[in-house]
């Protein structure tokens, strides 16, 4: 639990602040819950409200915190930085960026050996693309359905979540093949991992074939599709595809937003799960702890392809960079990884207990510490259940449980907190969710 607190932290009550936001901000900044947390204190797992009510946070800011909040080495580090040398725009060269490029060079899969900073997981998706297309001289972009990608146009283009376009697509030569999604494929429940896989890679050869020129430049994959509510890929599903974009020419391109830097257990990013050695790579979230950083690597031939100007005001910002190379001395330190796949164990068979005491909880997938629930009104027809999603998640907040949504329909609850949990903490989170749970069958 935080001990400390900040008085000047808490300029009014909740209601007043939530008030002020309804009246300020863009109405799309959209929090959670009818009754909006307002946060303002964090230490490791934990959270407190402007109220002073403490909260276990299980999401992490969906999947950013990803060693804890205000964690003392990030701290200590930006806080140096920051007397030392706060800003000075990609123009002049600072050591730091060059301290955390070769940081992720070394974490990342083979081949990966140019990285370029931005600000945010969009932007960094929006370089992949750039590049790929640079390197390819064409423009075509396969990306999955249930994917998410960001919110600028090209992003929202690429995302293929009606509830987050704004705009019908707005970006030319754009398609989307099928996810490899088992729990909801047509296959009968009795298909097999090999079978299912067969199927979405057909599906992909097909949208190539019919939907572009057969001359894609890239195909975008998240490794685990998080807004689309952790869609784990069948087994074997990205390789076979890594292997089909470059039969056509085209790039493969690993979005690593939510999946990097331990997240899924075991391995540093989700792709190695399958073995693919991407030919780009686009990460963020948990990357630096919360600061806004976000970097794409690349091969060293795509890298070199990009000769025009291009310049980023705040990427590679030495604090920002001071935050991420703290971060990554930590990851490596506990060997997030390995942490991940044994809490990330300790959680999955908690989920499957849950599973098996209630009708509603259709499927518990994920790896690692990403592992969610898809809520459906009953097993057999497997329609989406929002309202009952809402629901618990309002008695999770009630437990003072913080989790996240996600899915087509909203229907999936996400859960992905700090790497560093202990054990303790992940049993305290799941007594909360057991609870949570109760008093959403109970509706
Ligand atoms: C897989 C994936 N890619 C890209 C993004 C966009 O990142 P950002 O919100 O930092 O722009 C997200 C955000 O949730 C994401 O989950």
């Amino acid at each position: 639990m935080i001990v400390t607190s900040t008085p000047e932290a808490s300029p009014g009550t909740a209601a007043d602040i939530v008030d002020r936001q309804r009246t300020t901000l863009f109405p799309w900044v959209k929090p959670y819950y009818a009754e909006p947390v307002v946060l303002s204190e964090g230490e490791g797992v934990w959270v407190k409200d402007v109220e002073g009510q403490d909260y276990l946070d299980f999401f992490a800011g969906i999947l950013t915190t990803s060693i804890g909040h205000c964690h003392p080495a990030v701290t200590e580090r930006v806080t140096r930085q920051m007397q030392r040398l706060g800003h000075t725009s990609t123009l002049y060269v600072t050591e730091p960026q060059l301290e955390v490029a070769q940081q992720i060079i070394d974490l990342a899969p083979e081949g990966l050996t140019r990285a370029a900073f931005t600000n945010s997981g969009t932007e960094a998706v929006e370089t992949a693309i750039m590049a790929a297309r640079v390197h390819t001289g064409r423009t075509e972009v396969v990306a999955l359905r249930h994917a998410y990608s960001g919110r600028s146009s090209l992003a929202t283009s690429i995302t293929a979540h009606a509830s987050w376009r704004p705009l019908p697509s707005t970006s030319a030569g754009i398609v989307h093949a099928r996810s490899p999604y088992r729990y909801r494929a047509p296959l009968g429940p009795d298909a097999t991992d090999e079978q299912l896989t067969a199927f979405f890679i057909d599906d992909l050869v097909e949208t190539i074939e019919t939907t572009t020129s057969g001359r894609p430049a890239a195909l975008i994959v998240e490794s685990i599709q998080g807004v689309g509510g952790f869609i784990v890929p069948t087994e074997g599903y990205l390789a076979q595809a890594a292997e089909v974009i470059r039969h056509y020419g085209g790039l493969f391109i690993a979005d690593e937003v939510q999946t990097g830097f331990g997240r899924t257990g075991t391995h540093w990013f989700g792709c190695q799960h399958d073995g693919v050695a991407p030919d780009i790579m686009v990460m963020a979230k948990g990357i630096a702890n919360g600061f806004p950083v976000a970097a794409t690597v690349a091969r060293e031939e795509v890298a070199a392809s990009w000769g025009s100007l291009s310049v980023s005001t705040y990427g590679g910002n030495p604090v920002s960079m001071a935050a991420t190379a703290a971060t990554l001395d930590v990851m490596v330190e506990e060997d997030v990884p390995t942490r991940s796949e044994t809490r990330g164990h300790q959680l999955r068979q908690a989920l499957e207990g849950l599973q098996q005491r209630f009708e509603w909880i259709g499927e518990v997938r994920g790896r690692g510490l990403m592992q969610a629930m898809e809520i459906v009104a009953d097993r057999t027809s497997k329609t989406p259940d929002a309202a009952r999603t809402r629901a618990l998640m309002q008695a999770a907040r009630e437990e003072h449980l913080l989790i996240g949504a996600g899915g087509l329909s909203g229907h999936v609850i996400r859960t992905g907190p700090s790497m560093l949990i202990t054990e303790s903490e992940t049993a305290e989170a799941i007594a909360r969710l057991t609870r949570a749970c109760e008093r959403a069958d109970a509706l």
